[in-house]
């Protein structure tokens, strides 16, 4: 599709119902794509999706976004995704999620830029993921933003007990600023 007009922003707040509709649609959409079930985040209580939305709003530790679609209404969210520090220079990618009606328009990549402009903010020096073995669109994705895959190490390992493949970029790979 053709490159979409979106708005990317940081959660607010005032945003934990939003973020548990993203996030069920995300498990009812893709549930292989993700480490989490449909049924226990459908079972978190409201309390703790206003606590992460809080917490994730602000500061250094952990940030959502969410892509909205800039031509309709501005309300309608159409993506999202979770960014965390690893103490002291890693970002951690999580959570990513397009809705698919918009795939292919851009709108995973101006997340993803979002949240490594966060991570570049407070110093990261590299920005790490895992996605499922055998989800070769993400894959391709990723590697087309500049990330490549991790062979050995903590990172790869880790993965490797839950059948995830490790991926990294620098966080100011050229791939990843091309349009
Ligand atoms: C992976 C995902 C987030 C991509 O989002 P998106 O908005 O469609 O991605 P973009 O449009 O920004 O794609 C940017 C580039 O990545 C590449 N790319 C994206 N999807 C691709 C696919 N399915 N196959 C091959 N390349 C792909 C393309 O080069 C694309 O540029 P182009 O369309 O100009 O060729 C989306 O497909 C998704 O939500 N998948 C289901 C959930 C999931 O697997 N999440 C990852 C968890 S680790």
């Amino acid at each position: 599709m053709p490159a979409m007009d979106v708005c990317v922003r940081r959660i607010t707040a005032a945003d934990g119902p939003l973020l548990r509709e993203l996030r069920l649609r995300s498990l009812s959409e893709a549930p292989e794509a993700f480490g989490q079930s449909l049924a226990d985040a459908a079972a978190r209580p409201d309390a703790e999706w206003r606590a992460e939305a809080k917490a994730a709003s602000q500061g250094d530790r952990r940030a959502w976004f969410i892509a909205h679609d800039a031509g309709a209404d501005r309300t309608t969210s159409v993506g999202v995704v979770l960014v965390r520090r690893r103490p002291p220079d890693v970002a951690l990618v999580f959570s990513m999620w397009v809705d698919p009606q918009v795939r292919r328009g851009g709108v995973g990549r101006v997340l993803i830029r979002a949240a490594t402009d966060w991570a570049a903010s407070w110093g990261a020096d590299r920005v790490v993921l895992w996605v499922v073995a055998g989800n070769e669109p993400a894959i391709r994705f990723y590697q087309r933003l500049g990330f490549t895959l991790v062979d050995s190490g903590p990172d790869a390992e880790s993965g490797r007990a839950y059948g995830a493949l490790a991926m990294v970029r620098g966080i100011t790979a050229e791939a990843f600023r091309a349009p």
